[in-house]
């Protein structure tokens, strides 16, 4: 069925995005980076984050021998932060391994941290013309409706056959130009056209060729049995404030939720986390309860609780010394801070 391949192609010249800041070249870099900041996060904030990280880290060469602290500083409200220590282990792998120039087929570029199948193949569309099928999850939807494709997703081997099924759309021998356009063609219809729930089969391209739109049940597809379970957690966050107003942040530890990031103390309980500064109980006034939030992540939704604990600052700090640092201005917080706790701080804190 090269003919979807070829229409979509010829449509995504016309009406499909062009002139983003990572289209109109083929240097693996500014791709690689581009593919991993879109993979969980809206096409508009990256706009903001892609041209600040690329100045700051030019090359891959640039981004190796960064700190991980500046990299995840620049990442910071881009939330998902394993892809930030990700793209920087990737990034001393390629000069460390590959001789600064990442590889030049998908399966390679696979081996690398943080690049799965489909990231590998938009890649190795993208810059090397390679004739590979991208299968994320806006494309799952796309090719699951074109296919009528009924296996039920969740199931690995289903995932594999759709693939497979994906990769025979393809002509025999693309051009290069042409897998480019195509690979956007795909990510296009799956981000726009080709909605979830309702999407506008009038206007698109290849309604005539699409199996599902023919049987007039597009949103029956693709067919996915799990639904993700989030579970709630409650955690206490434990604002420690001088006289001076300033407020304790301590680093996460280097793995789990928001490794490595800067963050108020957290515990399971308030209970837990004056127990934890017993010890310290002249030096502390009464607890504040502040207004709780929700906070979403992939498998947990975090109800965040602050508590202001005014501290008498003359006495030693209590929490992870080593690790933490005192802020007391907003132009302090250019440091790597989940964007929850960044907002909090920001309306505690003078200017
Ligand atoms: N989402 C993932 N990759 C993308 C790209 N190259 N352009 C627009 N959205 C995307």
């Amino acid at each position: 069925m090269s003919e979807f391949f070829t229409t979509l192609v010829q449509w995504q010249r016309v009406h499909g995005r062009s002139g983003l800041p990572w289209q109109g070249t083929r240097d693996p870099y500014r791709v690689w980076l581009s593919e991993i900041m879109l993979q969980q996060t809206q096409v508009g904030t990256v706009l903001a984050y892609y041209p600040r990280f690329l100045a700051r880290f030019p090359d891959v060469q640039a981004l190796a021998a960064a700190p991980l602290d500046d990299v995840l500083a620049l990442w910071s409200g881009l939330g998902y932060y394993t892809r930030a220590r990700n793209l920087h282990r990737c990034a001393q792998a390629v000069v460390q391994d590959w001789g600064g120039h990442f590889p030049g087929t998908a399966q390679a570029l696979q081996t690398l941290p943080g690049i799965g199948p489909s990231t590998a193949a938009a890649i190795a569309a993208f810059c090397f013309g390679e004739r590979i099928s991208i299968l994320d999850g806006n494309v799952k939807r796309v090719l699951g409706r074109a296919l009528a494709f009924a296996g039920d997703l969740a199931d690995a081997r289903q995932e594999r056959q759709l693939w497979q099924h994906a990769q025979a759309l393809l002509p025999p021998q693309p051009s290069a130009d042409e897998m480019v356009a195509y690979t956007q063609g795909l990510m296009d219809l799956g981000a726009g056209l080709c909605a979830r729930t309702r999407p506008q089969c009038l206007l698109c391209p290849v309604a005539a060729l699409c199996q599902a739109h023919q049987q007039q049940r597009a949103t029956d597809f693709p067919v996915k049995t799990r639904k993700l379970q989030r579970r709630t957690v409650p955690w206490c966050l434990l604002a420690l404030q001088r006289t001076d107003g300033a407020i304790w942040l301590q680093q996460r530890p280097h793995s789990g939720i928001w490794a490595g990031l800067y963050c108020l103390p957290v515990f399971d309980t308030l209970a837990d986390g004056l127990n934890a500064l017993a010890p310290h109980t002249d030096a502390l006034g009464a607890p504040q309860l502040q207004p709780a939030f929700r906070h979403q992540l992939t498998h947990r939704e975090l109800v965040l609780q602050p508590v202001l604990l005014p501290w008498h600052h003359s006495a030693p700090l209590p929490l992870g010394a080593d690790t933490g640092r005192w802020v007391a201005r907003c132009s302090e917080l250019d440091i790597g801070l989940p964007a929850p706790v960044r907002q909090w701080l920001q309306a505690q804190l003078p200017d």
